[in-house]
């Protein structure tokens, strides 16, 4: 059957998952309509944040979870194996709000860690608590980080992050590296006219640093509704831009994931991404799925609908009941986003209720 959606077409598969879905040594995989394989979860911690970025969260009203709605650490733990030795997941990326705003993050580490110690365990942070927290998180079993940074300028920083942390956002990205947490992704969305003329200072910073930077097309998920397509630089541009001084040559990816990155061709250090949610969406090769800080297993950044796991699993239900869920709603995860075409729909949900 070919179904058009989001300007594309696609083959899908009519069956419900059966015994092909049966992967290596044993293990299921959580597959899709479409033959995607989902083995990269990311779990969203907390809604909360302690800065209010322009490109994700309002600068005010936006109500909080309360504390008894929020996963315990022992149900993402849970959770975490049964999709690990279940369903074969191999990365495991915690995010927020801003997760390092959770008490104790580390102890959720060290449970993930203990899942199994091969795990891809990561997280998403602004960076504002690692001086504190780094090496906590890296003896907990933490593998790399990924810290947003969208300008090298204190002002605007201000300005993108509504914060004056500036200082210990940069002190955050140092600890992180003197923990060994490593390699290091700096995440910059680059917005037209707040900060797009600092993408050779990013490279630049890239270079000296031996960081990979990513620039990421903004996508409508922000609090205060501001988004629109003139906002957003393609990254041909960026990268137009940055070839101009600086060369690239592609690195080949072993497992998909959001960015194609670059490494400088004269050997520099470090090396540069390209998050094209816009312009280029990658939704045919997407392997990830989410949940949210409230348990709710998402199929896509830009889903309408979740699939609620807290109620289910604290009514008591078996993991084999668990697993037949979530097998059942990955199987109908969407085909991709729409954004740009007249069938989009904004989530009700903006990034940092979601996870990023
Ligand atoms: P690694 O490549 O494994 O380091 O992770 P990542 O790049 O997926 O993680 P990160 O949390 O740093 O995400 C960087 C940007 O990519 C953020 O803006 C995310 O929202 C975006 N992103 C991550 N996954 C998806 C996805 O499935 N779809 C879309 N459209 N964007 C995504
Ligand atoms: N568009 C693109 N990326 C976003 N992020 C947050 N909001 C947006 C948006 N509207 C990024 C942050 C963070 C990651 C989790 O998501 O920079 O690094
Ligand atoms: Fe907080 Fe991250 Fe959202 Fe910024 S992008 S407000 S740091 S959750």
């Amino acid at each position: 059957m070919t179904v058009p959606m989001g300007g594309s077409t696609s083959t899908v598969m009519n069956s419900y998952p059966t015994a092909s879905m049966i992967g290596h040594m044993g293990t299921a995989t959580l597959r899709d309509t479409y033959g995607r394989v989902a083995d990269d979860l990311r779990i969203s911690i907390t809604d909360r944040c302690n800065f209010r970025c322009i490109y994700c969260m309002p600068a005010e009203g936006l109500k909080w979870l309360k504390r008894d709605d929020l996963l315990r650490f022992e149900e993402i733990a849970r959770l975490a194996r049964l999709f690990v030795e279940r369903y074969g997941v191999r990365t495991i990326r915690i995010t927020g709000g801003e997760p390092l705003v959770r008490i104790k993050v580390e102890e959720l580490v060290g449970m993930i860690n203990e899942v199994d110690p091969t795990l891809d365990i990561t997280m998403t942070t602004n960076g504002v608590l690692l001086r504190e927290k780094a090496q906590l998180l890296k003896d907990a079993g933490l593998k790399r980080i990924n810290i947003s940074l969208d300008t090298l300028h204190m002002d605007r920083f201000h300005e993108i992050a509504r914060s004056d942390a500036f200082g210990r956002v940069m002190d955050g990205i140092r600890a992180s590296r003197e923990a060994g947490l490593w390699p290091i992704k700096l995440n910059m969305v680059v917005m037209k006219g707040k900060n797009d003329d600092e993408v050779v200072d990013f490279a630049r910073l890239a270079r000296d640093e031996g960081y990979e930077v990513r620039f990421i097309e903004f996508m409508p998920l922000d609090g205060d509704n501001i988004w629109t397509n003139e906002q957003v630089v393609p990254s041909r541009r960026i990268q137009e831009q940055i070839e101009d001084l600086f060369p690239l040559q592609p690195v080949a990816d072993p497992r998909p994931g959001p960015a194609t990155r670059f490494k400088f061709a004269d050997g520099a250090p470090g090396g540069v991404g390209f998050i094209s949610s816009v312009s280029q969406a990658f939704c045919t090769t997407c392997n990830r799925i989410r949940l949210t800080a409230e348990g709710g297993l998402r199929t896509c950044l830009f889903s309408l609908q979740e699939t609620p796991l807290r109620d289910l699993m604290r009514s008591g239900v078996s993991d084999d009941h668990l697993g037949r869920v979530i097998e059942t709603a990955v199987w109908r995860k969407e085909e991709g986003h729409l954004i740009n075409q007249p069938g989009f729909i904004k989530p009700a949900k903006n990034m940092s209720q979601i996870g990023g």
